[in-house]
């Protein structure tokens, strides 16, 4: 009861006053979300330098040129392009791809303003995390061979197996040969294959999905053998959150 009636009063705050989870703050020259999905980054000035740190890391083995083509699958609210943004780093085409409705209509309402290469489709696919009202994934709807870069930050981290499974062939089709997969996950030697919200692991689990955790060979494999050479793993590299990077590139 006390539930339906804090979801009446919202639905009357907000038709009246706004959905402040539509807003964004005005920082320099970016717009960032007001409300942060991303542990620990409050700050308006870490929250920009946690993207350009992994865009510094990346361009050791990726050449970002005027006619690269970018797909970020779960981008929530486009940090990835505030920092490209930042860094000015040059880029032909960046596409954003969420199942979560509202990040992607926050960075169609903010995000967009910053160009014309920059587009964000809404793709709903099931996420008992994300988006728990639909049933099924979802196919990419790109052509075969279109991307030159693949990013996910903190997306496999909050997936079971066979959704990462399905989503690495999905990027071996529409990456374009030689493409480079870039993605954070956390990633542990001498642990189960895969264990969601593994006890005593990182801190307290909140909700579902909130931690998926991968055996380090078990990961691996899931994209050695799906069409990807994995060039780098950098256990926990993102010292913030404790999640591994694997660079892959498509073969
Ligand atoms: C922890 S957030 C990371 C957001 C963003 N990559 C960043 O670095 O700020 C995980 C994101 O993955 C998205 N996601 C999870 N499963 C997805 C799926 N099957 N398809 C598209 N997006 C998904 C979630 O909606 C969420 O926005």
């Amino acid at each position: 009861m006390r539930k339906i009636l804090r979801r009446i009063i919202n639905r009357v705050k907000i038709t009246f006053l706004g959905d402040p989870k539509m807003k964004a703050i005005t920082y320099k020259e970016f717009y960032l979300p007001t409300f942060r999905e991303n542990q620990g980054l409050s700050d308006n000035e870490v929250y920009l330098q946690s993207a350009v740190e992994q865009i510094n890391h990346l361009s050791e083995y990726f050449d970002f040129y005027e006619s690269s083509s970018i797909l970020d699958f779960g981008c929530g609210q486009g940090r990835l392009v505030n920092g490209l943004k930042l860094m000015r780093t040059q880029f032909g085409s960046y596409f954003g791809v969420d199942t979560h409705y509202k990040s992607i209509k926050w960075c169609n309402k903010w995000i967009t303003k910053y160009g014309t290469k920059i587009k964000f489709i809404h793709l709903p696919a099931f996420n008992a995390r994300y988006n728990r009202g639909v049933e099924t994934l979802q196919q990419l709807p790109f052509e075969k061979n279109s991307f030159d870069l693949v990013f996910l930050n903190s997306v496999f981290s909050h997936m079971l197996t066979d959704d990462v499974l399905f989503y690495i062939e999905e990027f071996q089709a529409v990456l374009k040969a030689n493409g480079i997969l870039y993605v954070t996950a956390f990633v542990e030697e001498k642990v189960p294959d895969c264990e969601e919200n593994p006890k005593n692991y990182l801190g307290e689990s909140v909700g579902k999905l909130h931690r998926v955790r991968f055996e380090k060979q078990f990961f691996l494999n899931l994209f050695e053998e799906n069409g990807f050479k994995v060039e780098i793993f950098a256990p926990q590299h993102i010292s913030r959150t404790k999640q591994s990077v694997i660079i892959a590139r498509k073969i």
